[in-house]
């Protein structure tokens, strides 16, 4: 796969450069993505190595996105299409924003805008979503990117903290009704 950009009204999703890796870098130091994201960026060549990885799509198991502001191409955080199975039509969504721009929205419109690219364009029927059962925000973004609870998943991931932590399962199925706002 090669990249694509997206528009999504105010932001836009464009691929990942080394230019990015001093944001993503800053991102990295808050403690809410360290722990809920655990990608384990602590230096410059760490969030270069990251960037890397993010911006070669050849592999077709992931697609990876920067999400900007339109306006200004600030990085307002990242969103990222993983576990792509061409053969059982699924694959998996993973996010995060900057601090700075946490509270508007920008994850559920960012994750929405790539659902839509998946259903779309690589026949994609299940998008799944996971976060830990404390991660309440991380849930919003779920049900306002049109996603529908499906259970608990117990003690299935180690995040940041080092901890297993339970997760909530959602799903968006590619005839789900769209998020209103999307
Ligand atoms: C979870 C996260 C991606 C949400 O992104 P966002 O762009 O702020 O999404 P929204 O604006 O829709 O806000 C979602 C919820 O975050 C909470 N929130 C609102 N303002 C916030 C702020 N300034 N700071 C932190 N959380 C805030 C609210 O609970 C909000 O839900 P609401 O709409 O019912 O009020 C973001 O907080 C984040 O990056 N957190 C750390 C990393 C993380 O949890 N990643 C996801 C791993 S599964």
């Amino acid at each position: 796969m090669e990249p694509v950009e997206l528009a999504a009204g105010a932001l836009r999703l464009r691929s990942w450069s080394a230019d990015d890796a001093d944001d993503v870098l800053a991102a990295m130091q808050d403690p809410l993505l360290r722990r809920w994201n655990a990608i384990p960026a602590t230096t410059r060549e760490d969030a270069v190595a990251f960037l890397r990885r993010r911006a070669d799509w050849s592999a077709g198991d992931h697609a990876s996105w920067a999400v900007v502001d339109a306006g200004t191409g600030g990085l307002l955080g990242s969103v990222s299409l993983h576990s792509i199975d061409r053969a059982q039509a699924g694959a998996a969504v993973g996010y995060w924003t900057v601090p700075a721009a946490r509270g508007r929205g920008v994850a559920p419109r960012a994750v929405d805008a790539v659902c839509r690219w998946a259903f779309r364009e690589l026949a994609v029927d299940r998008v799944e979503l996971c976060h830990a059962v404390e991660n309440a925000a991380s849930g919003r973004v779920a049900e306002k990117a049109g996603f529908l609870f499906e259970g608990r998943l117990r003690r299935s991931y180690r995040y940041g903290d080092g901890v297993k932590h339970d997760e909530l399962l959602w799903a968006r199925l590619s005839d789900d009704p769209p998020p209103a706002a999307g």
